[in-house]
């Protein structure tokens, strides 16, 4: 039962593919791909294939793919083009045989207004489409996302945001990776579509706590206007487009978007998620 795991030379698809050999699946049943596969040259040391693949090169898909049982999507990182790259290679894993397609997609991509779900959104479709079998891993926020935010508050004494009081039920990557492998590994996941967050939501207060123990030093969160962001971050350097970006996430997780609520995470990787001080503290390398 061989699995390719796309995004490999990326740090979530690098966690699955060492989580899938520490799981017990043999290395030659393990391929992992990726556009700058130099990064990974210790997976190939560890006897997985080591394959490279750009999505906008599907002659690159189709060859990766032959002989493989699994496809594990993990999501493009260049937003915007990313439908035509997962429809390149859910269409190539049609063509080479491959039997299912196991996809990272976003929060209730079918229905949320959360700025990034149109893209996961139209590649749930494609791949319900394609007449394979498939298991949508909706994954919430990472709690790394929040290492440049404890930057921010180690050099600055605070924590800026325009959520207001929106909850955030954010699991660590390994977390994610872990429900990933057990979803690769095992059977009776077809047709699921998983809902995985962590398994408590936090609200920026208590972010600032976090951090605040993570550094040692106290920090507090100063809830700010969107507008009031938009100028911070233009202050910090940020360009207009990745400021309005921010923003706009930051509004989402004001309306609750990405508050969780589901135990489909801890159930599958069978222990509690990992909580926001230690994935903070790991992420920022003090773990
Ligand atoms: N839930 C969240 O909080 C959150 C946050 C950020 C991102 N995401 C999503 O989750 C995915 C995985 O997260 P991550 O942290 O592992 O991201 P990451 O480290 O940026 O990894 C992205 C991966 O996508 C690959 N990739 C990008 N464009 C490609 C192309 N045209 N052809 C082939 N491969 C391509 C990259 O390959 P190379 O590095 O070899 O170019 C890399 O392996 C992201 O790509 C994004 O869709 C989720």
């Amino acid at each position: 039962m061989t699995v390719i795991v796309t995004g490999a030379t990326g740090h979530l698809g690098r966690l699955i593919v060492e989580d899938l050999l520490a799981g017990g699946l043999p290395a030659d049943q393990v391929v992992a791909a990726g556009r700058r596969v130099e990064r990974i040259a210790d997976l190939a040391d560890r006897g997985a294939r080591v394959v490279a693949i750009d999505y906008g090169q599907p002659e690159t898909l189709v060859e990766a793919f032959a002989g493989v049982d699994t496809l594990m999507l993990v999501s493009g990182s260049e937003v915007g083009q990313r439908i035509g790259q997962h429809g390149a290679a859910i269409e190539a894993a049609r063509s080479a045989g491959v039997r299912r397609i196991v996809y990272t997609s976003a929060p209730q991509a079918d229905t949320s207004p959360l700025v990034l779900a149109p893209e996961h959104k139209a590649t749930e479709e494609l791949i319900r489409a394609s007449g394979l079998a498939f298991t949508i891993l909706r994954n919430n926020w990472y709690t790394e996302n929040y290492v440049g935010a404890l930057e921010q508050a180690r050099a600055t004494g605070e924590v800026v945001a325009s959520v207001a009081g929106g909850r955030v039920a954010s699991a660590t990557r390994a977390d994610y990776a872990a429900a990933a492998s057990v979803v690769l590994r095992t059977d009776g996941h077809d047709g699921s579509t998983y809902e995985l967050a962590g398994d408590t939501a936090w609200d920026h207060s208590e972010l600032a706590e976090a951090i605040s123990e993570v550094i040692g030093r106290s920090v507090g969160y100063r809830p700010v206007t969107p507008e009031e962001h938009l100028a911070v971050l233009a202050a910090a350097g940020l360009d207009e487009q990745t400021a309005q970006f921010v923003v706009a996430l930051d509004a989402n997780i004001r309306d609750g978007l990405l508050a969780g609520g589901t135990t489909d995470l801890s159930g599958l990787i069978g222990r509690p998620t990992t909580s926001l001080v230690d994935g903070l503290r790991a992420a920022a390398g003090q773990g």
